[in-house]
Parts: C-alpha cells; structure tokens; sequence
C-alpha cells in the first residue's frame, strides 16, 4: 500500500515536471526584436534573469542555450534561454586578431586565426584607415569562427613604459587611442559582429591588477584616462564595454556607477552594455579557486550598471537571488541591465542563426597583416641612408631572435597562429644571408631551447618563456661574416603580457650585458672594414636605446609586427615599403625620466595597494615638453626614406567662432614615393588653468605621394579641442586668448605655426561632479 503510494507520488512528480517543461517551451514572448525584450523580460523568472546576467563559468560547464557546438578557445559565453528564444552566445578575446583554439578534439581540421601586428604597433601607422582594415578583417574571421562578440580593442593609455600589456594599447595619447580604437570598432562591426572596448578605466599596469586601487585626478581622469574611452564610445559605439579590474579613487571600477552609468551612458550615450573583466571585483584569484566561498560585490556591481559578470561563478548567481529576494537588490535594477544585454545579443550572428563556415579568408588577412606591419614600423636611426639595402645585399644576420621572433606578446592578447615568419626567413627569402652563421644561430637556438631550463612553465598561462641567452660569438667567427657581407644586422627581442608588468633591469627594459657586448662587437668589426650595421628592434614595449643607439648606423623599431613579421621587415628594410610609422609613445632617455617612474606601480613595488598618478596630466609627451626633459625619440618621431615639406599653413578664420579649419600642403621632395603622418598640436593660453606646453589635436596621413606630389591635408578644430577640464567648474573650460596651432612632423619637429584668438572664455560643456579621489 505505501509502496503504490509512493509511486504515485513519483508518478506525479514525473508528470509535473513534464507539464512544466511544456509550459516553459511554450513561453509566450519570444525574442524577435527590441520591441519583444520588455515583454520577454516580464515572463522571466528570476532565476531566468541571472542565468544571463551571471555568465556560465570558466569551463562554461552551466553553459545553457547554444545552439551549436560552440568554439573552443573561445574566453567565454552569455547564456541564453531557449524558452525564450534567446541563444547563448560566444565571446572571444583579442585584440591583436581572434583568439581561439587551433586545433579540436576529433578532427583533423584546423581553426588558425590571423595575428596582425600588436595595437602599439598599429597606433604607430598612425593611419586610422589601415586600422578600421584591420578591424574588418579580424570582424570576418570572427564571424565565420562562430564568435559573437570580440574582447577588444583595448585602449589603456600608455602611462608607464613598463605595464606588461601596453603591447596591447596603442598610446601615451588619448587622441590616438580613441581614434585607433574606434576605427576598429567600426572596422569589425560593418561585419555585424561585436567588440569590447576595454579595460575601463586606469588598468594601466598588471601588478595586483585584481585589487590595486589608481587614485587619479578628476582632471587627469577626464583628460587623458576617459578621453581615448569617450572618443571611442561617441565615434563608434561598441557592442560592449569591460570594465577593469582595479579600483578607482577608492572603488572598483565594476561597482562604480558614477563611471559605468553616469559618465558611459547619460554623459556619452553608450548603448551598449557593461561587463566585467574576468573575475572583476574580486579580491584576488585565490578566493574564487582556493576559497571558493567568496562573492564580488554583485549588488553595487548591478546597481552601477556592469549588466553582465564574467565568466561567472554560482556564488554569484546565488548572491543576485538572495539579494533579490531579501530586498537588498531591486529585480528593476536587473530587468535594466538584462535589456542591454538582450539588445545587442539580438544583433548577434547566433541570434539570425548565421551558419559560419569556419573559413576565414587568411591568405587575404596575412596580407592585410603584413602591409599594416610595414606601416606600423619605425625608422628611428638611418645614418648615412644605410637603408634601405639593395636586393642583392649579402647580411650578416646577428641575434636569437632572427630565429624567435615574436609576432606579438603572452596572455589573452595572444593569437593561435598557423605560423609567422622568423626574421632569419624573410630576410633570407629577400635577401643573401650569411648561411654559415644562420646555421649556426638556428642550431644554438634550438639546442637551448631543448633544455629543460628554458621551456615554457608548464601549467602557466601567464609565465614568459624564458629568453635564452645571447649566442656567444667568437672574435673570428664574427670577422669571417664581416669579410663575407655587405652589412651587419642585429636583431634585439623582448616580450611580455598579461600578469605582470616588466622590470628596469637587464633583459627587460635594459639590454643585457650579452646583447650591449654584440652590439658593440659586431658594430666595431663592419665599421672597421667602413661597412655599416643596423639593428631591428622586435619589441613590444618602449626599452632603452640611449646607451647603445650611437653605436649602430640603423634602428628599424619593427615592435612585434604580426605573424608575417619576417616579410614585413624585409619589406621596410628592401624600400619595398617606404617606412611611415611613428612613435605613439615616447622613447626616454632614462627609466628615471618618466613622469611615473617614482611611483609605478605604487606603493609597493611587489604588492602595492595603492598607486596615486601623482604626475597627473602630465603623461608622455606633456610630461617632457613641460618639464624640458630630452627624451631619447620624442612622441610622433619617425624618418621616412623620403623627406617631405610642409608649406601653405592656412586657417580660415583668425578668430574662433566654432569651428576653425585648417589646411597644410604636404609635398614630397625625396626620391621615392611615401607616406606622411602630418601631427597638429595646440598651445593654449594658460590663464586660469595650467596646461601642457603642447597636445596633439589631430592627426592625418598622406597617401602614398610620388616625388614632387604634394597633398592638401585639413582638419577641424573644434570648441571641445580648444578646451581643458576645470575640475571647480566641472566643465570644459576653453580659455579667452591667443592659440597657437602647430602643424609638425613631430611633437619636437614643428615645421609651421598659425595662430588664433578666442575672444571670451567659453564653457564648452558642463558635465558631473564626480570620481573625486577620496585621499
Ligand atoms: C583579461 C581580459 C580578457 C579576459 C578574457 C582577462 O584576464 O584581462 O583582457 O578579455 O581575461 O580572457
């Protein structure tokens, strides 16, 4: 008797679980377009709701609702709610191309992705063209990877030149960052697929990332940390933001709805929707593995605006139903942030069921890749025009990393790649190489790298791969390739990524002792015999030059161009390609030059908890121009195989109204066809609030002039470019008196100067009060 009855209760509760499930397959909103998410959000349960406002997990093992088998390698996924008809959809990370895996379990198919030279690199083409190229083509790839949503690009300025991602960034200038960033933007999205603008705001260095809180002027903020932010919300806006992991004067950037709502959205107009940096708002990485019992802050975290915590942990996902459920949090709050989720995932290719063909076209990519390489480089040193070298010059190719090469640097901005082309192959493929000593390099290379000692930390994915050292050389060996070869070329790599920042030490931002004695060693021998020696700099940060640079003839900075480095640098040091990148950031004599270097990266230089940006706005080049200190290659500094004038400065009113243009006629007086980055910076009066000597205001590139071409370039100057942030006033503020408008080659090679007046002090915009550092 009690067993019937407890089989019918088993019965009933079978059957009841069925009907419901009818019911919830049969819900009836469906996600078809904006119109329906109100209606779809009111017929979710709360348990619906943070299922996709809490992402699924690391290993996306609470993954609900894709409706493929998904991409591998990819960072993470929204889950979706099929009931619904909301699909779950694939993130993938960047920015130097797509970040999946190559390879999968049971085929034999592969999945490479194209690498494209790094952003530093990509600013340094200074061509926003070429970068919305860029955009474009990493857009297709994602697209027909199955990949929904791009983590990138990311625009952290370059405030230190040691952060280990600034590889990652484009610049110590706002103005370039935000261009550069949503030139990609656009780039990718005309594929209808989305990007990430990340990491907002101030993660301008990896030591203690997780917890390290930026204490930043407001004016310093607004200026120089939002700006490139700002730019790029307003010219492009992206699918989505990250928010950072540190804090910001006093709180972490996920929980701060000053900065998430009221300056992203109701200031600038974002549209989009706000996630987390993985983990984002926790403390560290041990409370979630080790301890597991920990939670961020998902109130304010909801409440600020960060609609979407990633990867997400179930501590999370029961922390938001509690709350909700005790009251602590409005279930508003997340039918708020669910709808900008859901708006962008339906423009998502999962959403219009985009049957992707897991081919991209990479041969057309690697040859995008490989063009913007060339453009990314800059020509630092070229004494006595020792480049570019004939075709038939024979090389004595000097240096590890001819075999290492590195076509961008480690973590989550590294790209699985099908290959990418040593230097010792390009140049060997383009010119006659010393096949004596390439063997030898090659042979040294690999012995070391078979030792134990030098393999990559097995478990690690942040941990470089250690460097190797320097080949040794011997006196004769290094006589007999000066004897064989026309010229020596010395090649210098560094890396380095995500988790940590890079040292002022010997084999990071100094040379080693290794590599200053090749240098001077293979210099002295081809100088001897009256030949020359040119070093290419495979770097993906700023290093030091200025100890070693007046030894060698030639500096190609080629930064860490891409999967077909190789070819890219054969390209630029044949003439194949005219160099016409320039610095995006500069070059220091001396670590102890940067502005930050007194307080990088902060109060402790192994655990700090704090670091103040005490230099404030005065980052880079605002930093050296006003303080008089010679760095080694100023910001925007970069020589061409041509030479160009600069004639014909004209503005078309001398008194600004609202709106000034300016036009300046470029022309070609070289030999050989080229490109001109053409720089405009603004001194202001500095009445009321002191200001940088100098800021950059606009920025344009030639096409590619003939000899004797010349070409008109314009720009606009507007009420917002004449005008700095008066913290007291909360606004911008553009000041009454003369301006300067300097049009150069460089922020230090200033070819003409207008000048024009504001005849009353002008409040550009006021906006809110807000960010104060608290101490
Ligand atoms: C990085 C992000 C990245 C995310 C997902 C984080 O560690 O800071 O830039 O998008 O991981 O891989």
């Amino acid at each position: 008797m009690f067993n019937i009855f407890k089989i019918s209760l088993v019965l009933l509760l079978v059957f009841s679980i069925f009907i419901l499930n009818e019911e919830r397959a049969l819900a009836e909103a469906q996600l078809t377009d904006e119109e329906s998410i109100d209606r779809v959000v009111a017929e979710m349960s709360l348990e619906e709701k943070v299922s996709i406002l809490v992402g699924p997990g690391m290993s996306g093992e609470s993954l609900v609702g894709l409706t493929d088998a998904g991409v591998p390698g990819a960072a993470g996924n929204i889950n979706g709610v099929p009931r619904f008809g909301i699909p779950a959809i694939v993130l993938a990370d960047g920015p130097a191309g797509l970040r999946i895996n190559s390879t999968r379990e049971g085929t034999e198919e592969t999945f490479y992705a194209t690498a494209f030279p790094v952003a530093t690199a990509i600013a340094s083409s200074w061509n926003t063209d070429l970068a919305k190229e860029v955009g474009d083509a990493v857009g297709e790839e994602i697209k027909e990877y199955g990949v929904d949503i791009w983590l990138a690009p990311a625009l952290n300025i370059h405030r230190n030149p040691l952060t280990g991602r600034n590889f990652e960034y484009y610049s110590e200038d706002p103005l370039i960052s935000g261009k550069m960033a949503a030139a990609v933007v656009n780039g990718v999205e005309d594929n209808g697929v989305g990007t990430t603008i990340k990491h907002f705001v101030a993660n301008n260095q990896e030591t203690n990332r997780l917890s390290v809180d930026a204490i930043i002027s407001q004016r310093a903020l607004r200026e120089i940390y939002l700006r490139g932010f700002e730019i790029a919300v307003k010219d492009a806006q992206p699918w989505s933001v990250m928010s950072s992991y540190n804090r910001l004067n006093g709180s972490y950037t996920s929980a701060n709805q000053e900065l998430l709502t009221t300056i992203l959205r109701d200031e600038w107009g974002f549209k989009g929707f706000v996630m987390t940096d993985w983990f984002g708002g926790y403390e560290s990485l041990k409370v979630i593995f080790e301890e597991g019992n920990s939670v961020s802050d998902v109130v304010a975290q909801m409440q600020a605006g960060n609609d979407l915590l990633m990867p997400g942990t179930p501590n999370q996902t029961q922390a938001l139903i509690d709350a909700v459920k005790s009251g602590k949090l409005d279930e508003k709050i997340l039918d708020k942030n669910l709808k900008n989720i859901l708006k962008m995932v339906l423009q998502t290719p999962r959403f219009k069921e985009y049957r992707y063909s897991n081919k991209p076209k990479l041969k057309t990519n690697a040859e995008i890749s490989r063009q913007v390489a060339t453009e990314g480089m800059v020509l630092l040193k070229n004494k006595q025009k020792v480049l570019p070298l004939n075709s038939d010059a024979k090389i004595g190719l000097f240096g590890n990393g001819q075999i290492e090469t590195i076509k961008g640097g480690t973590g989550s901005g590294d790209v699985n790649t099908a290959y990418t082309i040593s230097i010792a192959k390009g140049l060997d493929e383009n010119f006659e190489l010393d096949q004596d000593l390439l063997a030898r390099y090659a042979t040294y290379v690999s012995t070391l790298r078979g030792l134990k000692e030098y393999q990559k930390p097995p478990h690690s994915f942040f941990e470089q791969k250690p460097q190797i050292p320097e080949k040794p050389l011997r006196d004769n060996e290094i006589s007999a390739v000066v004897e064989k070869t026309d010229i020596g070329v010395i090649v210098i790599v560094r890396n380095s990524g995500e988790g940590g920042d890079r040292k002022n030490e010997k084999g990071d931002f100094l040379l080693t002792d290794e590599e200053q004695k090749m240098i001077e060693r293979v210099s002295n021998a081809y100088h001897k015999v009256g030949k020359q020696v040119v070093v290419v700099l495979n770097i993906g940060g700023v290093i030091e030059v200025a100890s070693w640079r007046d030894k060698v003839d030639g500096i190609l900075l080629s930064w860490q161009p891409g999967q077909e480095a190789g070819y890219a640098i054969a390209d630029v040091l044949s003439g194949r390609a005219n160099p016409s990148g320039k610095l995006a950031t500069t070059f220091p004599m001396d670590y102890g030059d940067v502005p930050s270097a007194a307080n990088f990266p902060g109060d402790d230089p192994v655990d700090p908890s704090k670091v103040v940006y005490e230099e404030g706005i005065y980052v880079g080049y605002r930093y050296y121009d006003k303080f008089d200190i010679k760095p080694a290659y100023e910001f925007g500094y970069g020589l061409s195989y041509t030479s160009f004038e600069y004639s014909n400065l004209k503005l078309n009113s001398n008194i600004f109204k609202d709106k000034i243009r300016v036009t300046v006629d470029i022309t070609n007086t070289g030999k050989v066809a080229g490109k001109e980055v053409v720089e405009l910076y603004l001194n202001a009066p500095a009445n009321k609030l002191d200001k940088p000597i100098q800021e950059l205001k606009g920025f344009a590139k030639t096409k590619l002039l003939q000899p004797a071409e010349t070409q008109t370039i314009s720009f606009e100057i507007d009420a917002r470019t004449l005008a700095s942030f008066d913290e007291n006033k909360s606004a911008w503020l553009a000041e009454a008196g003369k301006y300067e408008l300097r049009v150069g080659a460089s922020s230090r090679d200033i070819r003409r100067r207008a000048f024009f007046k504001l005849k009353k002090d002008l409040i550009v915009e006021e906006v809110n009060d807000l960010l104060e550092p608290t101490n």
